[in-house]
């Protein structure tokens, strides 16, 4: 057997055994896996299928409609009459699911889809506001290190005491930087954006682009317990797939205005976003789709689109409420002082004066994941960062309840009470045994609650 194999096998093992508290990951269903693994990734089909015929319309399973459907695509190969259907089938659900009048099904990945809009709408030197790094933004929103920032000047905006977007500094800044864009996203923000309020400072901004990153939180508007951006005069929202949405890895562009042929070039105005998009992803930043994703991405969009997927992402928002109270009553400190989402940030430095990379590194040691991850206080950079993150959408998924987040706030208080004051090197030597017999708590449960789709 090909050593890689084995290898996966021992990461199933890891998965089985262990809880994932990363709130970007999650775990997907068989069929989302079977879709992802299919001889989809056996074709080339560079372009987009036609737009007639959008939805899940039984009438185009006729040999004259698919002669009809074929001429009206705009792909740059031949034999896309099942691949042609397949986008199609994503484009619709995810329409649907988002109130979209157009979907990109193609970013490969989140970080692909942002950078395809800020080409679709922007020149270099174009100004972007965003919410900065330390605050809770994303890399992607601006960080020195990308290549988006060596093309477009960032403008940052920040978070209040209480943890929420600064919105009067978000309107000082737009006011006086009129940028091209204002993006509402994050990947470290525990409270819901106000997105009328937003809407209502662009209205200051003329030509503004309004843009929502909702990667962490796709999966909550998807089952409707939290607001849609799209709903309240935004443009645009991308998403990856992969985080509460449940899907394959992947990123996602939906937008509203008008649905036409990328072929033509489209006047540049907001009305025309949807089709800039499309030329943005293919051939403005990437080369042929991977069909094999696309098609996970529409198995997951379906699996969401059931009633069973509400509840689901209600059972995120409980248990994460659930894990932020368990956890202050074990003594660790939140930044914002709870959680409104999925999402929890730990200070614990503040908490236990040790910094997040430690605790990652000591939770490893047991099972529990979840990643370091800087404070919006933080001077202290990316690597040894003073607060940790951790959420709940994949414990979720394999049923575990707000009593198992008391159980595991209480396993993470153990880690705290052997590691602290041992420094680093113990969790190799002396605090060996004792991380071991927590692991053993942790499989226990872990093994109570199986990962769907292995
Ligand atoms: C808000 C946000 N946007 C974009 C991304 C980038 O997604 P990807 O890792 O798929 O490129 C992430 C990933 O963590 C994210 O949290």
């Amino acid at each position: 057997m090909d050593q890689v194999f084995k290898l996966i096998d021992k990461e199933k093992q890891r998965q089985r055994e262990g809880l994932e508290l990363i709130p970007s990951e999650n775990y997907v269903s068989k069929e989302v896996l079977t879709a992802a693994g299919s001889i989809l990734t056996n074709k080339y089909s560079e372009g987009y299928p036609s737009f007639k015929g959008i939805g899940e319309n039984k009438e185009f399973w006729t040999d004259e409609k698919i002669a009809k459907e074929k001429l009206g695509n705009y792909r740059y190969y031949g034999g896309q009459e099942n691949v042609d259907r397949i986008e199609r089938l994503a484009i619709s659900r995810a329409c649907k699911l988002f109130h979209a009048d157009h979907a990109n099904v193609q970013p490969h990945s989140g970080a692909n889809a942002n950078e395809a809009v800020y080409w679709a709408w922007c020149r270099p030197g174009d100004t972007i506001l965003a919410m900065s790094l330390p605050a809770g933004g994303h890399l992607t929103h601006g960080a020195p290190v990308t290549r988006s920032a060596h093309i477009y000047k960032f403008v940052g905006y920040g978070v209040d005491e209480s943890g929420d977007i600064d919105y009067k500094e978000l309107e000082r800044i737009a006011i006086e930087e009129q940028p091209k864009i204002i993006l509402i996203g994050f990947s470290a923000f525990m409270k819901v954006p106000d997105f009328k309020r937003v809407a209502s400072i662009a209205k200051k901004v003329p030509g503004c682009l309004l843009m929502a990153d909702m990667a962490h939180v796709a999966g909550l508007i998807a089952g409707g317990v939290h607001p849609n951006p799209l709903d309240y005069g935004f443009h645009v929202m991308t998403t990856t797939t992969h985080k509460t949405l449940r899907g394959p890895r992947g990123g996602l562009i939906l937008s509203k205005g008008n649905v036409a042929s990328p072929l033509k070039k489209p006047e540049h105005c907001l009305e025309n976003i949807p089709i800039l998009i499309d030329r943005a992803v293919f051939p403005g930043t990437q080369g042929g789709p991977l069909e094999h994703i696309v098609a996970a991405k529409a198995v997951a969009f379906g699996e969401a689109l059931k009633p069973e997927f509400e509840d689901y992402a209600k059972r995120i928002v409980k248990n994460a409420k659930a894990l932020a109270k368990a956890l202050q009553k074990e003594g660790f400190i939140l930044q914002g002082g709870g959680t409104e989402n999925h999402l929890i940030l730990i200070n614990i430095k503040e908490s236990f004066g040790i910094d997040g990379k430690f605790f990652e590194r000591a939770l490893d040691r047991v099972g529990l994941n979840l990643n370091a991850n800087a404070l919006p206080t933080d001077k202290g950079g990316a690597f040894r960062p003073s607060g940790v993150r951790l959420g709940t959408p994949a414990i979720t998924t394999r049923g575990l309840n707000e009593k198992d987040m008391e159980i595991i706030a209480h396993l993470m208080r153990r880690v705290i009470d052997i590691c602290v004051g041992l420094g680093e090197e113990s969790l190799l030597g002396d605090a060996g045994d004792e991380l071991a017999n927590i692991k053993n708590e942790v499989k226990e449960l872990a093994l109570k609650h199986p990962v769907p789709g292995i």
